[in-house]
C-alpha cells in the first residue's frame, strides 16, 4: 500500500532490463531505427537499490513485483534471494564466497535459459556489506564483497543476460559509493504520512465499521506525535492489527477505542539509525 509511484517506476525500470528489446521495439516503432540511446540505456548495470527506513515494504516488494511483469508478458521470472545479514557471520571472506557463489548460479542459469526465463536477485540487507567493511582490519580484504558484487553485475552487463539485481538496504549512505554510483536506479521508502496510513487503516480494519472520525483520531494517534517519526507500514499492518484482535478476542468485538488502546500500548518502531 501507499507504493503507487515507486510500483509505476520499478514496473518500467525492471522491464527494460529483464526485456531490453521491448525498449529497442519502442524506439523503431516512434522513430523508425534503433537509437543509439537505446545501447547506453540498456547496457546500465542491472542494479537497482531500495533504501528507506524500517517496514516500510522494501523486502515485500522485491520478492512480489516481478509476478507483474512475469503475467503481463507471459513468462516465467524466477526470484532468488540473499541474506547477507542472516547468512553472512561478518567475516569478509565468507561475504565474498556467499556473492560469488551467487552470480554464478545466476549465470549459469541465465544462460542456460537464453533471455527466455529472466532471474531476479535480492540481496537483502545489503548494508552489512559496509558494515563488514567498516569491522575488517586487514587493508585487502576491504573491498573484496563489494568487489564480488561489482564483478557479478558487470558480467551479466557484459553479456546482457535478463538478470536483476535489487539491493535492500537501511542505509544507503552506508553502501559503497561505486556501488551506488552503478545502480541504473534508487527507490526511497518511506513511513507512510498522514494520507497513507488513513489507508492503511482503512484497509487493515474493513468491515470492522470505523466512522471516518474515528480513522482520523487513529491516523493522528499513529502519527509522529512530537516523536519526530511515526509508525511505519509493519507497525500497523502486523503489530496494531494483531494486538487488536488478540485484544478483542473471544469475547469483545473490535473498536476504535479498543485499537486506539493498543497503538498506544505499542510505540512505533524507531528509525534504524537513531538504533545505533
Ligand atoms: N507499503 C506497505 N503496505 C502494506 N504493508 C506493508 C507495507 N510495507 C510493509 N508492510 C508490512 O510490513 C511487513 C514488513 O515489511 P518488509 O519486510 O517488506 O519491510 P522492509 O522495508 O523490508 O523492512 P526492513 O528494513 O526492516 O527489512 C510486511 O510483511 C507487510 O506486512
Ligand atoms: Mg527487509
Amino acid at each position: 500500500m501507499g507504493l503507487d509511484e515507486i510500483k509505476t517506476r520499478l514496473a518500467k525500470e525492471a522491464e527494460l532490463i529483464l526485456q531490453p528489446r521491448l525498449l529497442q521495439q519502442w524506439s523503431v516503432r516512434h522513430h523508425g531505427a534503433v537509437l543509439p540511446a537505446i545501447d547506453r540505456v540498456t547496457a546500465r548495470p542491472p542494479l537497482i537499490i531500495f533504501a528507506g527506513d524500517v517496514g516500510t515494504g522494501k523486502t515485500t516488494l522485491a520478492e512480489t513485483f516481478a509476478d507483474a511483469i512475469a503475467r503481463r508478458h507471459r513468462i516465467g521470472v524466477r526470484v532468488k534471494r540473499l541474506s547477507l545479514r542472516t547468512r553472512g557471520s561478518g567475516a569478509v571472506g565468507e561475504m565474498t564466497r556467499l556473492i560469488g557463489t551467487a552470480f554464478d548460479v545466476l549465470i549459469d542459469q541465465a544462460r542456460a535459459a537464453a533471455g527466455r526465463r529472466p532471474v531476479v536477485l535480492i540481496i537483502d540487507e545489503a548494508d552489512a556489506l559496509a558494515q563488514s567493511r567498516e569491522a575488517a582490519q586487514m587493508h585487502h580484504e576491504d573491498r573484496a564483497g563489494v568487489n564480488a558484487l561489482i564483478r557479478g553485475i558487470s558480467q551479466v552487463a557484459t553479456e546482457r543476460l535478463p538478470v536483476l539485481v535489487i539491493m535492500c538496504t537501511n542505509r544507503a549512505d552506508a553502501l559503497d559509493p561505486a556501488i551506488r554510483r552503478r545502480a541504473a536506479a534508487e527507490f526511497d521508502f518511506a513511513r507512510p504520512n498522514d494520507e497513507q496510513r488513513a489507508a492503511v487503516l482503512t484497509a487493515v480494519f474493513d468491515g470492522v465499521g470505523l466512522t471516518e472520525r474515528e480513522i482520523t483520531d487513529l491516523v493522528a494517534l499513529t502519527g509522529p506525535n512530537g516523536r519526530g517519526y511515526g509508525y511505519t507500514y509493519s507497525d500497523l499492518v502486523d503489530r496494531v492489527l494483531a494486538s487488536a484482535c488478540l485484544a478483542a478476542y473471544p469475547d469483545r468485538p473490535l473498536t476504535a477505542e479498543l485499537i486506539a488502546q493498543q497503538i498506544e500500548a505499542h510505540p512505533p518502531t524507531r528509525p534504524f539509525t537513531e538504533r545505533r
